[in-house]
This record gives structure tokens, C-alpha cells and sequence, in this order.
């Protein structure tokens, strides 16, 4: 039983792995702005603005972004302090021991590779529309994967080739799906080989991206605010702020907070790059917190704007950023708008897909993954092996998987995360008080109690359903553990 609970040792651990420290503060604010503005703002602000929230979504922006500024700076004062590789993981193992870090770790696995699949197919959807509209749509079956009908398809398809079922042919009738999502597929495994190219290199591109995506914003904002029509706002709260609706489904502004909280997930990516910073100490508390503000502000003004300028009864669309500004006649505003979209997107996948092999690599390096995956190129110095193998795990889901339902699971994950962050920090207060806090969240454990009831009502807020499913994932994550790490881990056999 004692070696559940066995833990590392804290204290900051500066040892040279192989990657290479090439990251500033700023190159950090980047990578968590490139990894935080994304399908939050530009999809799901739409639909929680329609369903959920109202033009109160401005305050599920607010109460979202607050939690996660409680769980940043508990993540700074971490990041500072206790080191290792980055990540709610790292910190978890130093305050609570393997177990409970293991779960952490297989959380950040399925909240940063559900997300780049997720991501991946709303990236799809923006451009398939960019080429329809210059006229170089690609055909229909090549733009969606299979449905979960088509699935039904191919099984209709199998029973009547056997002769077995009368009614295979109708089945497979009601299956009409697509065959692969091809741009989703094809945009993972080309960031698969940036990030093998390089880190530096993967941070340049990403700088790029996010200039285009700030631009993006820039021109919505520049134009949605000469044409708000203040009769949008009203009723303000259309859905009050916390109900069900007749399916049972939560509504209200904190359950759109739960939901655009996915706006927000990726600003604890920049942990991850501890290994890769110049001066961690500093340059990643700065580099979370600095991104993390600068996001909400845009998100409450864009999301403000987007509800100001239309009904948000029309919002519920794919592109709700410029579908509105289509309604109020700016179509080459819209236009450039969707491009940088695109851009964005992009840049939020390479960031997840970065931190996803980082948590990778630090799990397997402390034994509870094999070795295999910690293997560092000593041309590239990146971790090929684990870049390539996720790559294409990831590619497979968003090319072939639907994933309406695993997306839901992203905030899940990430909010179980963000309360062990805090009560993290609480812990290590009172079992380590003496170990040096080059950064230290103010006003003693109240931030990070805070965050604790913040970030736990936000999973309370989630549909049952996802909590379902998230016990379904966190039981798999349980078997891996009894079945594999506990008897490899570096702390086991040590
Ligand atoms: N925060 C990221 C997004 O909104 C995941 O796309």
C-alpha cells in the first residue's frame, strides 16, 4: 500500500535531459497565446452564446477565466518551485506521490490529445468552407470521417455479403457517412514533422501564426464595434445561471462556463516547456501568467462584441465569428477572419501536440511509461519516437473517430488537473514550507482554496454523461497503472 503514495523528491531540478533551452519568457507568452485562442473563442462562444448562456456568455467567459486564474497561479508558484518536467504531473508526483500523479498524467494525455483530434476537425470545417467558397471544395466523403451510423453502415454492409441479416441493406443505407477527414488528418502529421524538425523552428512558425491570429481578432474587434445594436444584449440573461433544459442538459451561465472553459484549456502547456526555457524560474511563471491575462481580456471583449452585433439565437453555427460579421454585411472582414481562424487553430494544435509528447516523455522517463517513448534524436533533439507514435494515434482519431462526445471529456480532464494544481501548492505549504518560491502565490493557501471550489463546481456544472465517461477513462488509466507502472516505475526498482 506505502507505495502508492511513494513520492519524488521536491526542489527544483535543473538537470540537462538533452532537449535544448531555447525559450524566452516572450517565446513562452507566445506558445501559451498560440496555444490558449483557438475553437473556444472562435466555435464554442457561438453555440454556449445560443443554448446556454445568452450575451451573458461574457460572464461564462469572466467566471471561467477566473477559476483559471487561480489554478495559473497556482501552476507559477509550482512551475517555480518544484520544477522537474513541467505539468500538473510533475508537481503532483512531488506532493502526493505516484499514483495520484499517474492519474494526473493519463488526464493530461486525454486533455491534450482529445483536444488536437478535436481541434483538428474544426480546423477542417474552416477550411473545407475556404475552398468551397473559391471553388476548389474537395468531394464530400473526404471531408467527414465515418459516422457513428456509418459504422452501422459497414456492419450492414458485412451482414448482407454473409447473407445474414434482411435488413442489412437498410442499415447500410442509413449509414451514409464520409470515408476520412483528410484535411484533419493530413494537418496532424504535418505538424508531426515540424515538431520533429525542431523545437526553435516549431516556435518560429508558431510566432507567425499567432501574429495572423491576433490580426484576426483585430480586424473583428475593429469592426464589430461600430455596429453593436445594445438591443442584442436583451434579455442579458435569457437562461439564467444554472438550470436543466428539458433533455436535462445544464443551461445557464456556470454551465456555459464549464463549456467555454474550453477556451482556456492550453495555458498550462507553457508548463510543460520547462525543460525547453532559459531561466525557468521566472520566465515560466511570467510566461503562464501573461498569457492567461492577456486571453481573457480578449475573450470577454470578442465574446461581448460577438452577442452585441447580432441575436445570439443565430449564433449556434460553426464559424459564429464570421458568420456575424457576414449578417452585418462585412463579408471581406468575414472572409479574413476565417483565414486567420485557420491560422489559429493551427497553432493551438502545435502547442497541445508539443505538450502532449513532453508529458509523454516525463512520465516514461519516471518509469510509469516504457523507455521506448523517452528517446531524444541526437540530430533533432526532439523526441522522435513519441512525436511519430502520437502523431499518428491522433491523426487515426481525427480522420476517422466523430468526436463530438470526446471533446466534452477535454474540460473534464483539465479541470481534475487544475484542482490538484491547487490543493498541490496547499500541500507542499505545509510539507515543505521552507523550500525556496522564487515565485509565491500571494496571500498565503486562500488563492488556491479558491481555486479547489472554483475548478471543482466547473466539473459539477459538466452534463453527467462526460462525468460517466471520465470514470470510464480514469479506470483504463488504473488498469495501465496496476499492470504496468507500478512494478517499473524509477521509484519502484530503485
Ligand atoms: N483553448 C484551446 C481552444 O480554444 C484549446 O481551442
Amino acid at each position: 500500500m506505502r507505495q502508492l503514495f511513494r513520492k519524488k523528491p521536491v526542489g527544483y531540478d535543473d538537470s540537462d535531459f538533452g532537449l535544448r533551452r531555447c525559450l524566452s519568457a516572450f517565446d513562452l507568452t507566445l506558445l501559451g497565446v498560440g496555444a490558449i485562442i483557438g475553437t473556444g473563442i472562435f466555435v464554442l462562444t457561438g453555440h454556449a452564446a445560443a443554448v446556454q448562456s445568452g450575451p451573458g456568455v461574457v460572464l461564462s467567459f469572466m467566471v471561467a477565466g477566473l477559476a483559471c486564474a487561480f489554478a495559473a497561479l497556482s501552476y507559477a508558484e509550482l512551475a517555480s518551485s518544484v520544477g522537474g518536467c513541467g505539468s500538473a504531473y510533475g508537481y503532483s508526483y512531488a506532493a502526493f506521490g505516484e499514483l495520484l500523479a499517474w492519474i494526473i498524467a493519463w488526464d493530461l494525455i486525454l486533455e491534450y490529445g482529445v483536444s488536437v483530434a478535436a481541434v483538428a476537425n474544426g480546423w477542417s470545417g474552416y477550411l473545407n468552407n475556404g475552398l468551397e467558397a473559391i471553388g476548389f471544395g474537395l468531394p464530400e466523403p473526404l471531408t467527414r470521417g465515418p459516422t457513428a451510423l456509418a459504422w452501422n453502415g459497414y456492419l450492414g454492409g458485412a451482414l448482407e455479403w454473409f447473407g445474414f441479416d434482411p435488413h442489412a441493406d437498410a442499415i447500410q443505407k442509413a449509414g451514409m457517412g464520409g470515408i476520412i477527414n483528410l484535411p484533419a488528418f493530413l494537418i496532424i502529421i504535418a505538424l508531426m514533422v515540424l515538431l520533429i524538425i525542431g523545437v526553435k523552428e516549431s516556435a518560429r512558425i508558431n510566432a507567425a501564426a499567432v501574429a495572423i491570429k491576433l490580426v484576426a481578432i483585430t480586424i473583428f474587434i475593429a469592426v464589430a464595434v461600430f455596429n453593436v445594436n445594445p438591443e442584442n444584449w436583451s434579455p442579458f440573461l435569457p437562461f439564467g445561471w444554472f438550470s436543466h433544459d428539458v433533455d436535462g442538459k445544464p443551461i445557464g451561465v456556470l454551465a456555459g462556463a464549464s463549456i467555454v472553459f474550453f477556451a482556456y484549456v492550453g495555458f498550462d502547456a507553457v508548463s510543460t516547456a520547462v525543460e525547453e526555457a532559459h531561466d525557468p524560474q521566472r520566465s515560466v511563471p511570467r510566461g503562464i501568467i501573461a498569457a492567461l491575462v492577456f486571453c481573457t481580456v480578449i475573450y470577454v471583449i470578442v465574446s461581448a462584441l460577438m452577442t452585441g452585433i447580432v441575436p445570439y439565437t443565430v449564433l449556434n453555427v460553426p464559424s459564429p465569428a464570421s458568420e456575424s460579421l457576414l449578417r452585418i454585411g462585412h463579408s471581406t472582414a468575414a472572409g479574413l477572419v476565417a483565414a486567420g481562424v485557420i491560422a489559429g487553430l493551427s497553432t493551438v494544435m502545435l502547442v497541445l501536440y508539443y505538450a502532449l509528447t513532453r508529458i509523454i516523455v516525463g512520465v516514461s522517463r519516471d518509469g510509469l511509461l516504457p523507455s521506448f517513448f523517452t528517446v531524444v534524436h541526437p540530430k533533432t533533439q526532439t523526441p522522435v519516437r513519441t512525436t511519430v507514435i502520437t502523431g499518428l494515434v491522433m491523426a487515426t482519431m481525427a480522420g476517422f473517430i466523430p468526436l463530438g462526445i470526446l471533446a466534452e471529456l477535454v474540460n473534464i480532464g483539465t479541470l481534475a488537473a487544475f484542482v490538484m494544481v491547487c490543493a498541490g501548492v496547499i500541500v507542499l505549504r505545509s510539507t515543505h514550507p521552507d523550500m525556496p518560491r522564487p515565485f509565491k502565490t500571494p496571500g498565503g493557501i486562500l488563492l488556491p482554496i479558491c481555486g479547489v471550489i472554483s475548478c471543482g463546481a466547473l466539473i459539477l456544472f459538466l452534463p453527467y454523461e462526460t462525468h460517466l465517461r471520465f470514470l470510464g477513462w480514469l479506470a483504463v488509466g488504473l488498469v495501465i497503472y496496476f499492470v504496468y507502472s507500478i512494478r517499473n516505475s524509477k521509484l519502484a526498482t530503485a
